[in-house]
């Protein structure tokens, strides 16, 4: 068995039973046309999806899970699964309708770079639909704490920085948030998008 996967999805089940997975519920079974999942880890969204609406899904990670291929062998999708990283996509500019990101870009080497890439991919009507944790606003105590730990929880999370200001890094890559919801007492954010006229 995949044991750091097994370990993720147990470590995660309380959110996903409760503030995630209704954030998950709530955003992903709008999703149409050519859809691309970057950073899908375990594979945990492939039970949100649409059976009809989506035309083509592509679930890609830097490592791919096992977990992936068992979760979408049960249902309808049959997504294409590939390895690949998303500061390098291999797709042409434009080709999806929406890019779905989840708790990805805690983790990405450099998220700016990632964020173009997911940016340049979109057709010009595209829209990305994210759910992130974020350095919470106007919460002095957590927001030291998660600085202070994330040098050595980075090391032990796979590269998760919990200082990150995604939120602003999605609009900084030429994004306009259509919605956006904070939770988990600011720590969470979960939203839409589409692309900005120009890059900011
Ligand atoms: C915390 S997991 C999130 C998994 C899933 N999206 C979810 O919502 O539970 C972060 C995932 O992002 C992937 N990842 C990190 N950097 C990446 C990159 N540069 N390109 C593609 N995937 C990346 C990791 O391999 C990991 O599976």
């Amino acid at each position: 068995m995949d044991v750091p996967a097994a370990f993720f999805d147990a470590f995660m089940y309380p959110l996903e039973t409760g503030s995630l997975g209704t954030r998950r519920a709530r955003l992903l079974p709008g999703v149409s046309g050519v859809v691309l999942e970057v950073g899908a880890g375990t594979g945990v969204n492939l039970a949100y999806y649409p059976c009809e609406g989506l035309e083509d899904l592509y679930v890609m990670d830097l490592s791919v899970s096992q977990r992936v291929y068992h979760r979408s062998d049960d249902g309808c999708l049959n997504p294409t699964i590939l390895e690949g990283d998303v500061q390098h996509l291999p797709f042409e500019d434009g080709f999806f309708d929406t890019v779905v990101f989840t708790l990805v870009f805690c983790s990405v080497e450099n998220p700016e770079r990632g964020l173009a890439e997911v940016r340049r991919v979109l057709k010009p009507d595209g829209r990305i639909i994210f759910i992130e944790h974020v350095l919470p606003e106007g919460k002095p105590v957590l927001r030291s704490s998660f600085r202070a730990i994330t040098p050595m929880w980075k090391h032990i999370s796979g590269n998760c920085h919990l200082d990150r200001d995604t939120l602003s890094s999605i609009r900084g890559a030429g994004f306009e948030i259509d919605s956006l919801e904070r939770f988990a007492n600011g720590i969470m954010i979960a939203g839409t998008g589409h692309k900005a006229d120009r890059q900011v």
